[in-house]
Parts: structure tokens; C-alpha cells; sequence
């Protein structure tokens, strides 16, 4: 077992505001994450290193126990699941909503609507406890397009000010969840280094609330 917490970090555009966090414990990273094309980070503590990761892969590295800890969106972590980690604390950091949207006029639809979005399982899930059956096309970006040119009718799709749909001609119909960014903890590493990993839930809690 290494001697160091290891922390994983989600990149894109949350990072900043994760890091912000961070340093209000006192954690900083020796160098400057984002002048460097490395992964893994030393910070001012000898006991603390951080992972910068996709959204996805921070759960993964966290439920399988290479990073001890993660902040990762509650999107990233309800569409990933998976049961090897706690969520301890909500880091109110990023907050958005995952909603269905569609047109604001719509046409007719048909009796089995198609779905757009990279959150399958969440759609999946969503469209499952309301016994809606549907077809769910999965894409990877810019999934305001798809009830535009009619690649789909719906779209499940996180809305932070809701410039993106108004400026497609589409309206949030559903919010299915209220989403923000989340500490997720090892279950192992909670119980086996609960002395290094407590302080900093503890910390952090301190931070956010
Ligand atoms: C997200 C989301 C929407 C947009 C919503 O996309 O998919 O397109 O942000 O934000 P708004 O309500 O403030 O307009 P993001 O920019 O993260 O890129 P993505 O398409 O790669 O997910």
C-alpha cells in the first residue's frame, strides 16, 4: 500500500474550482496543472498526491482503489454507479441539473420516442421507473442538435443556465436530478487509512459548508 492519499480530480471545468477548494485546506499542487500534460501530481504535502482524470475514469480509479478519494459531478457518478466508494459529502461546487428537454414546439410524436444523450443509463433508469419504453441513441457532445434535425425528439442533457437550449429553441420539459460536484472515498480506504482520509472529508466539510 502506498504511503500517500492519492486524490483524483475531474479535468475540464470544474478543476479550477476544485483546486480552489483544495487550497482553502491547504493543499496545492507543486506545479501548475494546467501548464503540464502530466496526471499525477506532488502537492506542498508529502502525504498527498493528486490524479487529474476524465469525469468517468475518477469514479473507476476510486472504486478500484488507486485514488483513496475523488471530486467528480453527481452526473458522472449516478451514470458510472457502482458500489466501491462512499459519497460523504456534497461539495456544492458546479451545480446544474440533468433534464429532459425537447422543442419548444413540438410536433406530434410518435408512441416510442428517441432519446439523445451521453447519459444512457440515467435515461435508461429515468424512462424505466416512469415504464416509458423509448429509444435511446447515445452521442458524445452538442446533443441540443439532435431534436433540431430530428435525430431525436428528447434529449437527456445536464442544463447549467440554460443558454445552450434557449439558444437551440428547446425547453427543459423534466429535471430529472439536481446535480453538483461530490467527494467520493474508497470504501477500503476509509476503513484501512481512516486516520489520513477523516481530517480530509472533515476539512473539506468545514470548506463547504
Ligand atoms: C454542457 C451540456 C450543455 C451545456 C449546458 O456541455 O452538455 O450543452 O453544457 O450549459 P448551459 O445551460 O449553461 O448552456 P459542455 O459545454 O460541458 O460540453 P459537452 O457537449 O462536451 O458536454
Amino acid at each position: 500500500m502506498s504511503t500517500y492519499i492519492t486524490i483524483a480530480l475531474t479535468k475540464g471545468r470544474s478543476l479550477p474550482l476544485s483546486l480552489e477548494l483544495l487550497a482553502t485546506i491547504g493543499v496545492e499542487p507543486a506545479e501548475d496543472i494546467s501548464k503540464s500534460r502530466k496526471l499525477v501530481f506532488d502537492t506542498n504535502r508529502e502525504d498527498l498526491k493528486l490524479m487529474v482524470l476524465r469525469g468517468m475514469d475518477v469514479a473507476t480509479y476510486v472504486e478500484h482503489g488507486i485514488a483513496d478519494l475523488g471530486i467528480s459531478g453527481k452526473d458522472v457518478l449516478l451514470e458510472h454507479g457502482g458500489d466501491g466508494y462512499y459519497e460523504p459529502l456534497d461539495l456544492g461546487l458546479a451545480k446544474c441539473q440533468i433534464a429532459v428537454a425537447g422543442l419548444k414546439t413540438e410536433a406530434q410524436l410518435p408512441p416510442r420516442i428517441k432519446v439523445a444523450t451521453k447519459f444512457v443509463n440515467i435515461a435508461k433508469r429515468y424512462y424505466a421507473e416512469k415504464a416509458i419504453q423509448v429509444d435511446i441513441i447515445k452521442l458524445y457532445g452538442a446533443m441540443e442538435l439532435a431534436p433540431v434535425t430530428g435525430l431525436a425528439h428528447r434529449i437527456v442533457d445536464i442544463v447549467e443556465t440554460g443558454n445552450t437550449l434557449k439558444a437551440n429553441g428547446l425547453v427543459i420539459l423534466e429535471v430529472i436530478e439536481e446535480i453538483s460536484t461530490r467527494l467520493i472515498v474508497n470504501k477500503i480506504s476509509f476503513k484501512t487509512r481512516y486516520a489520513s482520509v477523516q481530517p480530509l472529508i472533515d476539512a473539506l466539510e468545514k470548506a463547504t459548508t
